[in-house]
């Protein structure tokens, strides 16, 4: 067992001192590029002041024979970009795969300096998490980097989701944990055959009506796939002071679903999603950013609770410490984003005001 003394400790001689509390940088959209595609790379400029995280892939949808072009791809793309305050983080491959030592050895000795996060895929538990530790330590050590690389997991094996308390509390490094529904699926064995999303095969139907009514409309609900397992990723993350994240949705054209899933994630906790096509950039903005609207309740609730102790009712519902603490959380979250998002913070700005003043003509 690691002492509890020891978990700040850097693995390796000369590694920079773990983190002590995840920084907290908006990441709603993580876009994700092919590194190793020239058209691709050559739209990294213009895309840095669009999202939160631009993230270089190496894994899955990058065939077996481009893993080097891709690799190599990012250390010239990195090298060659301002990302100013936009996150630069990159998807390494499995680490059962011939390519995953040589990722992390590249991207680390030669751009280690510009990445915040690495991303690992298909961690199954915790030693997964413990030997990238060791891994990064050794290798920030050797490029003389000053501030760690964090880490960042996708759920998407049966045994990542059995383990994912230990995964999300195996290292300092560890920044947020991303759900994987396409992997996830195979490995489940599920009989779907789709990137993320629902399905309409799983719904549940109302109950018939009298016995010999006919009953031919009864009618039927689709049920969301993935609500027990993005819910068991928010409580392990939140228990561990760590971001969760909703993976890829892969029907490009059907932005309504796409927004749909997002928001569930969002309103269970997470904080982004993947974004796969610059179309869905926008969507991941627009959802994880909580409404004008949600922004000045939040602040009303706060303003009227003082000390956040004891009840008040506002327009006829009930406010105590508790919705206290989740209007805390929005306007949190709201104050985060604007310090980024100029046209948002001028949003949540004339809805505190238009809040307000309708609050002074109802007095
Ligand atoms: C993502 O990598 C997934 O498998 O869904
Ligand atoms: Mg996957």
């Amino acid at each position: 067992m690691r002492s509890a003394k020891d978990f700040f400790r850097p693995l390796a001689v000369g590694a920079p001192a773990p983190v002590r509390e995840v920084p907290f940088r908006p990441s709603r959209m993580i876009h994700f590029f092919d590194p190793g595609n020239e058209k691709m790379a050559a739209k990294v400029p213009a895309l840095v002041p669009r999202v939160d995280v631009l993230l270089g892939n190496l894994e899955d949808a990058v065939a077996a024979d481009r893993k080097e072009a891709a690799r190599h791809g990012l250390v010239k793309t990195a090298r060659a970009t301002d990302f100013g305050a936009t996150q630069l983080w990159t998807r390494v491959n499995s680490l059962d795969s011939p390519w995953a030592l040589d990722d992390l050895v590249t991207l680390v000795t030669e751009i280690g300096d510009k990445l915040d996060v690495v991303m690992v895929p298909k961690v199954e538990g915790a030693q997964d998490i413990h030997y990238v530790d060791r891994l990064l330590a050794q290798l920030e050590a050797r490029a003389r980097l000053t501030r760690p690389i964090l880490v960042h997991a996708i759920l998407e094996t049966a045994a990542g989701v059995a383990n994912v308390e230990e995964i999300a509390g195996a290292s300092p490094r560890m920044q947020g944990i991303s759900l994987g529904p396409a992997d996830l699926a195979a490995d489940r064995r599920m009989k779907t055959t789709r990137v993320g999303g629902g399905h309409p095969g799983y719904l549940v139907r109302a109950d018939p009506g009298p016995a010999g009514s006919g009953d031919p409309d009864r009618p039927a609900y689709q049920q969301d796939l993935w609500h027990y397992t993005i819910a068991r990723m928010v409580d392990a993350c939140a228990a561990h002071g760590i971001l969760p994240y909703y993976g890829p949705f892969g029907d490009i054209g059907d932005v309504t679903a796409c927004e749909d899933q997002f928001r569930n994630a969002f309103l269970l906790g997470c904080v982004g999603a993947w974004s796969l096509h610059p179309v869905q950039i926008d969507i991941a903005r627009k959802v994880f950013s909580p409404s004008p609207e949600d922004v000045a309740w939040a602040h009303r609730v706060i303003e009227a609770m003082g000390d956040g102790t004891g009840a008040v009712m506002i327009d006829g519902k009930m406010q105590d410490d508790a919705t206290y603490k989740q209007c805390r959380v929005v306007a949190e979250l709201a104050d985060a984003l604007a310090a980024r998002d100029p046209e948002l913070a001028e949003r949540y700005r004339a809805a505190r005001a238009a809040s307000a003043d309708a609050e002074g003509e109802g007095r």
